[in-house]
């Protein structure tokens, strides 16, 4: 493992994609700031200098990379167990790859790659940031307002990857995704909308698509991802 640590930069995602074949499995890459941050469906990731968790790993070995349906989902259930485990916080994993407390978004994940050769995945957890403007599509909360502590970025920076990389390569990192998501689906019985499929969130099935019981809704009550 491997911590390289910027203060500025454009996306460290797209920093680790460019720069893949200089690193090995398991580089992670922090930055104070990013002036190009990335989040889902090219949307822009905003996030304050000096206050937040920007980071992406990098992952070459064979077998977790054969586990990429996993990996997204698998991350943001590690940041949350880290969360619900050091500070007690009641955390909820919203399909695809968010987390949410108290029905905010504090973490979203964005998966990059190229398979079967690497995979690049992005983490942007909100910490210190206590004001956000209206930018944002979903409500957004963050550590300090949930805790009303500030933490110290560096000690969790190094918490957040030891604790990636210890639990990622068990055995069981899969199934305990999985158990995971069961047992906090923020969606669970909430309409939605995913590909054009309207209806209520019945689960996740074992490849960590969404399972959508698919009977008519009003188009206004509905979630749209
Ligand atoms: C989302 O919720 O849409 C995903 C957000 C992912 C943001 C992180 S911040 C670190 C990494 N670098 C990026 O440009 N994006 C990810």
């Amino acid at each position: 493992m491997k911590i390289i640590k910027f203060d500025s930069i454009d996306s460290t995602n797209s920093y680790l994609k460019t720069h893949e074949n200089e690193y090995e499995n398991f580089t992670f890459v922090f930055s104070k700031f990013q002036t190009s941050g990335k989040g889902r469906e090219n949307r822009t990731w905003f996030s304050e200098a000096n206050k937040n968790l920007i980071f992406s790993y990098l992952i070459k070995d064979k077998n977790l990379i054969s586990k990429y349906k996993a990996i997204s989902l698998g991350t943001a259930t590690l940041v949350a167990r880290f969360l619900e485990k050091f500070k007690n916080f009641d955390v909820q994993i919203k399909w695809p790859n968010d987390i949410y407390v108290e029905g905010k978004k504090i973490c979203g994940v964005l998966l990059e790659g190229n398979l079967p050769n690497y995979l690049v995945v992005g983490v942007g957890l909100n910490v210190n940031q206590t004001n956000f403007n209206d930018e944002y599509r979903t409500p957004p909360t963050s550590i300090k307002l949930i805790s009303k502590k500030d933490s110290d970025l560096d000690k969790l920076s190094e918490d957040i990857s030891n604790f990636i990389v210890k639990h990622i390569v068990k055995k069981d990192f899969e199934k305990k995704t999985y158990d995971f998501v069961c047992s906090h689906n923020y969606l669970l019985n909430k309409k939605v909308k995913v590909n054009n499929v309207s209806g209520v969130v019945t689960g996740v099935d074992k490849n960590f698509n969404i399972l959508i019981d698919d009977k008519p809704v009003e188009s206004r009550e509905i979630d749209i991802l």
